[in-house]
């Protein structure tokens, strides 16, 4: 037994020697210490041999198993370490300009305002809607009083689809008329005003530049109630835009011109940075045109199944169109637009939602 082990012995230590990777290592393993390896046949031969030297033998196979498990073991942390040692030598595999922790996501600047607009007009008592991207040509034009060649139409540079009648939205007014159509019957059977925002991805064929995008977001809201008059919609711009620039603002109307709204408004706000004297920031005129809006037309709201063309002022609302773009450009002070859509993560990571 003891030449046997000896034996053994000499061909571990060799076979060992040429151990070069886990799998050699494995594969030596399995020959000495599987079920059918040699520490396993060693222990079958031991029912052989006389009894009177059976302790003997028995203690001298166990001290041999235990020596290669143990020489196994090292052998094992000595490749580990070797293969440790080659990774952080190889240039390819090891970049030492690698941040030592990984990047945290934060969300988009545009999210953080739309999520803080939503909230505000959520506690105001509006519905927060979705919509699609892809609308139909009545929806986005025709259901707001914008018919086919109409010139208003040239308002907008449109990407219409391959598919027949089919477009990307240009501005999320497109979903008014299909909110009318969701809460009419309540407001009508149960008199709950109508009150929604609905935010939204919207496309025009822009030039891009500083200020133009063809990809931006706007954030439109509607309120349909019994007597909405102009008062209403003042409130709420001012209430809205003072909680989302933290301080009191300015307001003021200009007449605007959008064939949804009679009458049609620009609203401007005095400028926040020199409250009002004239900067560059404001072009010198102390305002900044911020959301165009107006008192939904009567068409709007008969061909959203408000009111009937027997009596056409039933109900009357407001709507506006806020650009979210450009509120999340104010508000962050962001001079150029394209910031937004480059996805360059150490400009857009900046941002944090108070
Ligand atoms: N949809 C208009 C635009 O994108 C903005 C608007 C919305 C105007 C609601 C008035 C009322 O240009």
């Amino acid at each position: 037994m003891k030449d046997h082990i000896k034996e053994l012995n000499e061909r571990f230590t060799k076979e060992m020697s040429q151990v070069c990777d886990q799998r050699s290592l494995e594969e030596l393993r399995l020959a000495f210490l599987s079920k059918k390896g040699q520490v396993s046949q060693l222990m079958s031969e031991l029912a052989k041999i006389p009894n009177e030297q059976k302790k003997e033998a028995g203690a001298l196979i166990n001290s041999f198993k235990q020596d290669i498990i143990k020489r196994f073991d090292d052998k094992l942390e000595e490749i580990k370490k070797a293969e440790e040692e080659r990774l952080i030598s190889s240039a390819e595999s090891y970049d030492e300009s690698l941040p030592e922790k990984r990047r945290k996501g934060s969300y988009h600047p545009i999210t953080l305002v739309q999520r803080e607009l939503e909230q505000i007009f959520a506690s105001m008592g509006f519905d927060v809607e979705d919509y699609s991207e892809i609308v139909d040509d009545y929806h986005c034009f025709e259901a707001l009083n914008i018919p086919k060649f109409h010139p208003a139409r040239d308002m907008q540079d449109t990407y219409y689809l391959s598919t027949p009648n089919q477009l990307l939205k240009s501005h999320t007014s497109a979903a008014q008329n299909a909110i009318m159509y969701k809460y009419g019957k309540l407001l009508k059977e149960n008199g709950r005003p109508i009150r929604a925002v609905f935010p939204g991805r919207c496309f025009r064929n822009e030039a891009i530049d500083a200020c133009h995008e063809n990809t931006f977001f706007q954030m439109e809201g509607i309120m349909i109630d019994k007597n909405i008059s102009i008062s209403n919609l003042i409130y709420f711009m001012k209430t809205m835009l003072s909680e989302v620039f933290e301080r009191d603002v300015t307001v003021r109307l200009r007449p605007g011109f959008f064939p949804f709204v009679e009458p049609g408004f620009e609203l401007d706000i005095q400028c926040l940075i020199c409250n009002g004297d004239g900067c560059p920031s404001c072009k010198n005129t102390g305002w900044l045109e911020l959301c165009p809006c107006g008192m939904i037309h009567p068409n709007v709201l008969r061909m959203g199944g408000i009111n009937t063309e027997d009596d056409p002022y039933a109900y009357t609302g407001f709507a506006f169109g806020l650009g979210l773009t450009r509120l999340a450009m104010m508000k962050y002070g962001v001079k150029d637009i394209r910031t937004f859509n480059e996805g360059d993560l150490n400009a857009l990571s900046q941002f944090v939602s108070k």
